[in-house]
């Protein structure tokens, strides 16, 4: 059970480039007008600075095969892979003058709304490794108005750990977690570790209205203003995977479990019924959540009694969101009634195709095949963190 097979679609390096272009064109507007009220992504001018990759990036997000085919033939040449990569090093380097930096890696450092300024968020991103990709996810994601928690796993190299205070050192609403975990794969240290940035980014500002959970290796592909949008409507309630628990997985909460050798063992100890009388639902670690759901979590005695009785269990993180957002009492919780149940692709946190379920969409599969990269993703050794 502890090798679970994932495959996750990534079309990381076409979206890069998108955003690349997106953010270069909105830098150069801010010079063009003097003041603009707010800047308009129809403005953007999708002008990219890398004239090398000649690849037409509206053509990528709309699926063309042919355009499609012909970046990934890029993505194969010399020039290409031997194009430099940012080391942790240079990010030490780079962010000892923030002015620099920001303007190189070219955060977008207004808001581009009156909308998205009045609607800040607040994330929570679990890291450990691949600071260029920290770097990619985080410009992707920035908005002045937004707050970021970054979790940084204690196993880390030091040096990864520098190259995000750095990062973290130029903006004012990005920080790293005060309270650092050893992410153990399918233990406690997972959930605790999103735990400690949604108290941080709790105490930190009452402004933000939602709180999104991001892993190092996650990519938007919505817009900062589309994301404001979906989470205006959701108006207070929650949208995360919660359906009911399969009878295989039940062992993961009646048993005690422990760290041994850094994995977590079935201890073969029965634990006690958990202090809820809401069943205990199946979901995901990822969610979007409403400051008011934080708060709940973070002060309701029964919610920390429940989380309490979690410490001991296998991959808490699976069920412990789906089941909290399923007690009546709590805000913008939905009925427990099977009748209820969000499935992973109606849920907003999170898009995944996975490798199995992938098909002809006309015949009834939930998504086409990839046109990008699977990334397999199982437990390499204790370090990784689970998805
Ligand atoms: C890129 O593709 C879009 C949509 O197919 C098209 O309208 C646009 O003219 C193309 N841009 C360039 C620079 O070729
Ligand atoms: C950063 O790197 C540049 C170019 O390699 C170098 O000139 C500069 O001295 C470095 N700065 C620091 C603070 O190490």
């Amino acid at each position: 059970m502890l090798r679970r097979k994932l495959r996750h679609c990534h079309i990381l390096r076409f979206k890069f480039l998108v955003v690349l272009v997106f953010t270069a064109g909105a830098l150069s507007l801010i010079k063009i007008h003097q003041k603009p009220d707010y800047l308009h992504h129809e403005n953007l001018d999708l002008v990219g600075e890398y004239p090398n990759y000649n690849v037409n990036c509206s053509k990528i997000l709309q699926g063309d095969p042919e355009e499609i085919q012909k970046v990934k033939l890029e993505l194969l040449t010399v020039s290409f892979r031997k194009s430099p990569k940012l080391t942790t090093n240079d990010y030490i380097n780079m962010t000892t003058n923030c002015a620099s930096f920001i303007k190189r890696r070219k955060y977008i450092m207004e808001p581009l709304s009156k909308e998205e300024e009045e609607f800040p968020l607040a994330y929570s991103i679990v890291v450990y490794h691949k600071i260029t990709m920290l770097d990619k996810l985080l410009r992707s994601i920035y908005a002045p108005q937004n707050y970021y928690c970054i979790h940084v796993d204690k196993k880390s190299p030091e040096s990864f750990l520098a190259a995000v205070k750095g990062i973290a050192s130029c903006f004012d609403n990005v920080f790293i977690a005060s309270q650092l975990e050893s992410v153990v794969y399918a233990s406690w240290s997972r959930v605790q570790a999103d735990l400690n940035c949604m108290k941080d980014l709790y105490r930190r500002s009452t402004n933000w209205k939602y709180l999104i959970n991001l892993c190092g290796m996650d990519f938007p592909i919505k817009t900062n203003q589309e994301i404001v949008e979906k989470l205006k409507a959701l108006k207070g309630e929650n949208s995360l995977e919660t359906e009911k628990m399969p009878s295989y997985k039940e062992i993961r909460w009646k048993k005690h479990y422990e760290i041994v050798d850094g994995k977590v063992k079935n201890m073969g100890i029965d634990k006690q019924h958990p202090p809820i009388s809401t069943p205990i639902f199946s979901g995901s670690a990822y969610f979007v959540i409403s400051r008011r759901f934080v708060e709940y979590v973070l002060e309701n005695s029964k919610i920390l009694a429940f989380i309490e009785w979690a410490k001991d269990t296998y991959s808490p993180d699976e069920y412990l969101w789906a089941t909290i957002q399923r007690i009546p009492e709590v805000p913008g919780a939905v009925s427990a009634s099977e009748k209820y149940d969000v499935s992973d692709m109606n849920a907003l946190a999170r898009f995944v195709k996975w490798h199995y379920f992938e098909g002809d969409v006309s015949k009834g599969a939930p998504y086409p095949p990839c046109n990008g990269i699977h990334m397999y993703l199982c437990l390499i050794k204790d370090h990784f963190q689970r998805f």
